[in-house]
């Protein structure tokens, strides 16, 4: 009698802690979906970074770049932000092929930071990684000959530990590369006209409207927002005035892919990726970008429509939950197109756009295999005295690069653009056929990476590669090399400037 009602309750208490746990799990389910379809109210034009304005010297184009606090209006009074040359983001930097830049960059905050130009081809002193400390009130000048394909890259902070930070709270611009001989005239080049850089960022707030950087629930990636920015404009419009309009995509994100897209199911032209234009253009419906890459497409728009640029649910490939826990199954409004009621022509986008020299597997003297997996990357965290390369200036090699965990990582090479050569051993999607710097990792699938390491060595000053996840990066998920001369032995790396970064 007695073990009888001890057993009804205690059937009772296990029945009541299933219900519970059971509400918990569909509750934690559902809450990592975030879907803002339909439900953004494009009330504000689309910002426009301005062209930064440079001056020649001596024969080199000057910039200058002020790292400040500021704040900025992301539709919720004045949100306290860092910026260059203003409160949030900084001005479109742009350069042709074949000059020399200098970029004063200035430290106007009070912590330490560091100016990388992602994708750029440079002298390891120039690279602005996490050597190249900028101190508070301090400036930094590096100098470099611009010399590669015309392509849409971009500057961020690169500080060991801090760069998600510096980065989420707006120290992010763009750089274009012109180059008449690996652009097309026929697509669209009128910047803020018909050729529109979208500095693509998820922000998250707390109660008081101050950006929340804090990691999302499970997902182990960072920071996961739920309100979109584009070029720091929330609810963003763009007035398109041509037939067809160029968009140029970047990633500026800390953690979230996005999958872009229209809801009509429109089809674009994907024309450039990382490190500048295909070889053809190829007729897409979507486009994947992980944190830090970039695409070009080209939409074609009619007189007086409305669309709206959109993020997808994206196959991560790391699992039911590990998708769901890492924003892969979010959709976001991102930008509405407004088209006008008489549009100025503007040509069919070519098929053939430029040619790309095919990098060739018989050239490589060296390959290598990067595993990454937790905060490491073949087993190795980051170490700011540690080489992990030495690859000859002059030399192609082969990077076989693979994610061995659950967690969505992807890969970004300092200094070099590469060339996907196999995916899982099969040649790559169009979207990997041109020159990259940056590809994302779906778990267990080999990408054998192709790249020259011209022009530059220094033994003594490191590039970096890493996982451009930026939380992953400031875990660890980061390593060195360094481009030595042909027969050269790589060097030691002074980490004076570890030290220095350890003590500020
Ligand atoms: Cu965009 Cu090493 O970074
Ligand atoms: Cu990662």
């Amino acid at each position: 009698m007695r073990l009888r009602r001890v057993l009804a309750i205690v059937g009772v208490v296990v029945l009541l802690l299933c219900t519970v746990c059971a509400g918990a799990g569909v509750w934690i389910w559902n809450a990592q979906v975030i879907s803002t379809a339909d439900q953004v109210d494009f009330t504000r034009p689309l910002a426009v970074p301005p062209l930064a304005p440079s001056r020649m010297v001596d024969g080199r184009r000057v910039f200058d770049l002020k790292a400040q606090a500021g704040e900025h209006d992301f539709g919720r009074g004045a949100t306290p932000t860092w910026g260059f040359n203003g409160g949030f983001l900084g001005p479109t930097l742009r350069a042709v092929r074949g000059e020399q830049v200098v970029v004063n960059v200035t430290n106007a905050l009070d912590q330490t930071t560091t100016v990388h130009w992602h994708g750029m081809h440079l002298p390891a002193e120039a690279d602005g990684g996490p050597h190249q400390l900028v101190q508070p009130g301090r400036a930094w000048s590096p100098t470099w000959k611009v010399d590669q394909p015309a392509a849409t890259l971009w500057y961020h902070p690169h500080l060991h530990g801090e760069t998600a930070g510096h980065v989420y709270r707006g120290l992010a611009g763009m750089f274009l590369v012109d180059d008449p001989a690996t652009s097309v005239d026929a697509l669209p080049h009128e910047y803020g006209v018909d050729d529109i850089p979208l500095i693509v960022q998820d922000k998250k707030f707390d109660g008081d409207g101050e950006l929340d950087d804090s990691a999302s629930f499970l997902g182990g990636v960072g920071v996961l927002g739920d309100t979109v920015a584009v070029n720091g404009t929330v609810g963003p419009y763009l007035d398109v005035t041509t037939e067809r309009v160029r968009l140029r995509l970047l990633n500026g994100s800390n953690a979230r892919s996005y999958e872009f897209g229209f809801p009509d199911g429109r089809r674009f032209a994907l024309v450039g990726t990382d490190g500048g234009l295909l070889e053809a253009a190829y007729d897409l419906d979507r486009i994947m970008l992980s944190p830090g890459e970039r695409a070009e497409i080209v939409v074609t728009v009619k007189p007086g429509e409305r669309t709206v640029l959109r993020s997808y649910p994206q196959a991560l490939e790391t699992g039911l939950l590990g998708d769901r826990f890492t924003g892969g199954a979010d959709t976001l409004d991102i930008l509405q197109l407004r088209a006008a009621g008489t549009l100025a022509p503007r040509p069919a986008v070519p098929q053939r756009l430029v040619a790309i020299p095919k990098l060739n597997r018989a050239e490589a003297v060296q390959q290598r295999p990067f595993k990454l997996s937790g905060h490491a990357i073949n087993g190795k965290q980051m170490d700011m005295t540690r080489v992990d390369a030495a690859p000859e200036r002059g030399s192609v090699e082969i990077w076989k690069v693979v994610n061995n965990d659950g967690t969505p990582h992807n890969f970004h090479i300092h200094d070099v653009q590469f060339q996907v050569l196999t995916q899982g051993g099969a040649a790559p999607p169009p979207q990997l056929s041109g020159w990259k710097d940056t590809v994302y990792l779906p778990p267990n699938v080999t990408f054998e990476l192709i790249m020259r390491f011209s022009d530059y060595a220094d033994a003594d000053t490191p590039y970096m590669f890493h996982c451009h996840v930026l939380y992953h990066e400031d875990a660890g998920m980061m390593g060195q090399f360094v481009v030595v001369p042909p027969g050269g032995q790589p060097g030691v790396i002074d980490h004076a400037s570890h030290l220095a970064h350890a003590g500020h």
